[in-house]
């Protein structure tokens, strides 16, 4: 009852979540999925201890990608981008905790691969910055965006994680 009145809250002010509810969105991009990297990319999350709120395997339109990068629509490698997005499904995701955002893109590791140290998801399991497997906010304002872009309010569960007194005190 308590996270659907936030919920509400969080939506009808656009007031962001901060603290332990700070929400990001993160996506497992084509090349992801076709390289069966699913599962070991959730476990990192989960392992963590962070929250997961929202789940779908999408084919992303033209237009969601679009409005997903517009930031980036004058850079040289937008129409490959678009192109990459579009090729197979992406699993979109909501996770939820203590600075998620800063520290799930530090789980990511920097944009191209080759830049990102061994233990981080791009670090482990990629080679070229057009082939760099998962999605992650990059501030807290973007994550909200993001959120709404890709998920619906119903899409998005409240749920009570009853490991939570184990990872905050
Ligand atoms: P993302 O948004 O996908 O999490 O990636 P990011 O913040 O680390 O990097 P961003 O600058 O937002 O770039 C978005 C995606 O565009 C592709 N890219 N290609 N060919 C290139 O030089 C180049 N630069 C960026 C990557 O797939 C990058 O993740
Ligand atoms: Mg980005």
């Amino acid at each position: 009852m308590i996270c659907l009145f936030l919920s509400m809250f969080a939506y009808l002010f656009q007031s962001g979540w901060t603290g332990v509810n700070e929400r990001t969105f993160i996506a497992i991009k084509p090349d992801g999925v076709q390289r069966k990297l699913v599962g070991e990319i959730m476990h990192r999350f989960e392992k963590k201890g962070f929250k997961l709120v929202g789940l779908k395997l999408v084919q992303a339109s033209e237009d969601l990608l679009k409005k997903h990068y517009w930031d980036l629509r004058s850079k040289p490698f937008f129409r490959a981008l678009m192109s990459y997005m579009s090729s197979g499904p992406v699993v979109a995701m909501v996770w939820e905790g203590l600075d998620v955002v800063k520290t799930g893109r530090k789980m990511l590791g920097e944009t191209n691969p080759a830049d990102s140290l061994p233990g981080t998801i791009r670090g482990d399991y990629c080679v070229e910055v057009g082939r760099n497997v998962i999605h992650g906010s990059d501030s807290v304002e973007s994550a909200q965006k993001e959120i709404s872009l890709w998920f619906s309010q119903s899409e998005l569960q409240c749920w009570e994680d009853s490991s939570r007194h184990w990872i905050y005190n």
